[in-house]
């Protein structure tokens, strides 16, 4: 489901259980030790998938550490991102050399949990998904609203390693399966800081993605 949203250069790789053997490095399984068995399993699964997307690059699969914040450590010259909900665990990666970041977010599909979208979203933006939602009543835009800026927060955090809250980007979706997402720093960026993504809703997941050109950033 996720290469609908990538563009070409991207390598990618889903799972939509845990069944399929998801071998750790050692320092990989460390990291899990006393964790709950379903982030394990979760943990595992997206781990290779990820790996399949280095194999697919035509690099060594290698132990992917969480870094400072979380952000998975890729090895140089690639650029990725892991997600993972229930009934998904997905991955994608590309070489740094044409893309600049990438980011991905899974959410089941659905409304948000009563009292969320207020604390993602400002007057603006609820006025924008109300008109949305009149428009087309099918498509659980909150959702899709909240995994897009998960998506460009996970772009941008491994570039900049600044943390952003939801209320310090503003995003504007298109019906047409896009979005735009404006980030506002405390500090003046490293980085553009307008991410472009696409997303997709389907009867049980909502999925997003930002892929940005390595151009964008220079
Ligand atoms: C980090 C965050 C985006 C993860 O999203 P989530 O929906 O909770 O979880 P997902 O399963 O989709 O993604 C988790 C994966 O994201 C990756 N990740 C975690 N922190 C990250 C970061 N700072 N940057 C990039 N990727 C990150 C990891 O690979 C993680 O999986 P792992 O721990 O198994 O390696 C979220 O927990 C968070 O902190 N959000 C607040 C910041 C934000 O989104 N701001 C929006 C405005 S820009």
């Amino acid at each position: 489901m996720i290469e609908e949203l990538l563009p070409p250069g991207v390598t990618s790789s889903e799972a939509f259980d845990d069944a399929a053997p998801a071998p750790l490095f050692p320092a990989e399984a460390a990291l899990m030790e006393g964790r709950r068995a379903r982030r394990r399993r979760q943990f595992a699964t997206a781990r290779a998938c990820a790996r399949r997307c280095l194999t697919q690059l035509g690099r060594n699969p290698v132990p992917l550490l969480p870094g400072p914040g979380g952000a998975p450590q890729w090895p140089s010259g690639v650029v990725g991102s892991i997600t993972h909900c229930d009934g998904y665990r997905g991955a994608v990666a590309a070489r740094s050399s044409s893309l600049a970041a990438l980011g991905i977010d899974a959410e089941p599909s659905g409304p948000l949990p009563k009292g969320v979208l207020n604390l993602i979203t400002s007057d603006e933006e609820r006025e924008h998904l109300s008109d949305l939602a009149s428009a087309d009543p099918s498509v659980p835009w909150d959702r899709v609203f909240f995994s897009a800026k998960e998506a460009a927060y996970k772009a941008w955090y491994p570039a900049t390693g600044i943390w952003l809250g939801f209320r310090d980007a503003t995003l504007a979706l298109s019906p047409e399966g896009t979005f735009s997402t404006t980030l506002r720093p405390p500090v003046p960026p490293p980085v553009d800081p307008v991410y472009e993504g696409r997303w997709l809703a389907g009867p049980d997941l909502v999925l997003t993605a930002v892929a940005r050109p390595a151009r964008a950033d220079r």
